[in-house]
């Protein structure tokens, strides 16, 4: 099920022949399929494309250039979740881990750059002296680059990476790891949003079934707010959001021989009040016909026509406690940024 990719891929020499200091701290693993029949990139794009309304998944977002350009994305003044959100762990940190009995160890979802988990891995180190680190994600090269730049600077760091998909790689956790003490699991940014109401059930059940009573999960969620603030955190000025989403059509070109024109569609950012969520889309700006040379498809495009490409769920605090009440979890605190934009809660498994 797992695939250890290290030493060798990950701790590589360095440039200019030293040799890696990181390299026995560091284990990567590859998640496969649980399923053989589980779908593949091709597969969710054949179906997404060939539906109707046409849409396609997030997650795939998060190649090696997606990855930049959502770190682009959390540098962009408009881009308020990342920065409310670090806010509160530079104030909070310290009484967000002294809230659990330790020493813990830190499994992150959707862990990214990692760059704010070092305020936790900061106040997790002062407070243990040693710490493991589980980050997962899709992506494999956050999970190199960020694994990499934490090593290098925490020296009594260790890092099991896994890259994959959530309920792959907490499988994967459950069956193979021997967990060195108790577990404090992150799930930052509010990538919570990014999951319909069901994915979100089942991705906290999942988590749960991880953790024994009395353990922590930190789940980040930006909270409900003015279209005034919204809409421009999606559709900000530079144009770095609609890079980030026509990379979708860039990587299909890439990967399954796509012929999409990336000038031919354009970035829509709405917000749903019905449902909640900022909505992304991409538009045709003309009626086409795209192939996809790999999956033998042509899409016609009639002109307007758009792909739904991500929701983004905001939330009111009931909402995270009923959330947590169905899933094994209470919120035992809830801390929030200055400008009440953003939720960084405490969940504890009963
Ligand atoms: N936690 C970071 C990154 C958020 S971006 C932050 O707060 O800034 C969302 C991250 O989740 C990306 O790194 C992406 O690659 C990862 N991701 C998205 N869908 C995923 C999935 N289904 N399984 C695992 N990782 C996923
Ligand atoms: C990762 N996720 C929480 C981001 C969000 O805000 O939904 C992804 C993103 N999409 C557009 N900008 C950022």
């Amino acid at each position: 099920m797992a695939t250890n990719l290290t030493a060798g891929s990950l701790a590589a020499p360095l440039e200019g022949g030293g040799i890696d200091p990181t390299g026995d701290r560091l284990r990567v693993s590859r998640v496969g399929a649980v399923r053989a029949d589980a779908p593949t990139f091709a597969d969710d794009v054949r179906r997404g494309l060939t539906a109707s309304p046409k849409v396609l998944y997030p997650k795939y977002f998060y190649d090696e250039l997606g990855s930049r350009l959502f770190e682009a994305i959390t540098a962009l003044p408009e881009y308020y979740p990342t920065k409310a959100e670090a806010e509160i762990l530079r104030s909070y940190a310290g009484e967000i881990v002294s809230a659990l009995g330790g020493p813990v160890w830190l499994l992150e979802l959707g862990s990214g750059d990692g760059q704010k988990t070092r305020l936790l891995i900061e106040a997790l180190l002062a407070r243990q002296g040693t710490l493991e680190y589980v980050p997962v994600d899709i992506s494999e090269s956050a999970v190199e680059v960020s694994s990499r730049a934490l090593l290098f600077s925490y020296p009594t760091l260790r890092i099991t990476g896994y890259i994959g998909e959530y309920h792959r790689a907490l499988r994967a956790i459950r069956q193979e790891r021997v967990l060195p003490g108790r577990t404090l699991a992150l799930f930052l940014g509010s990538t919570l949003g990014n999951l319909g109401p069901e994915e979100r059930i089942v991705l906290l059940r999942d988590v749960r079934g991880l953790l024994d009573p009395g353990e922590g999960f930190l789940l980040g969620v930006d909270l409900k707010k003015s279209e005034d603030v919204l809409i421009p955190a999606y559709d900000d000025p530079l144009g770095v959001t609609a890079a980030f989403n026509l990379n979708l059509l860039g990587r299909i070109n890439r990967e399954l021989g796509g012929e999409f024109d990336l000038g031919a569609f354009r970035h829509r950012a709405l917000y749903n009040r019905e449902e909640g969520r900022v909505e992304m889309h991409l538009v045709s700006r003309r009626a086409q016909t795209v192939a996809i040379r790999d999956l033998g498809i042509e899409v016609p495009f009639a002109e307007g026509e758009s792909i739904h490409t991500e929701n983004s769920y905001k939330f009111d605090l009931p909402q995270i406690t009923a959330l947590a009440a169905g899933t094994g979890f209470e919120v035992r605190r809830t801390w929030t940024d200055s400008g009440g934009r953003f939720a960084s809660n405490l969940l504890v498994a009963v």
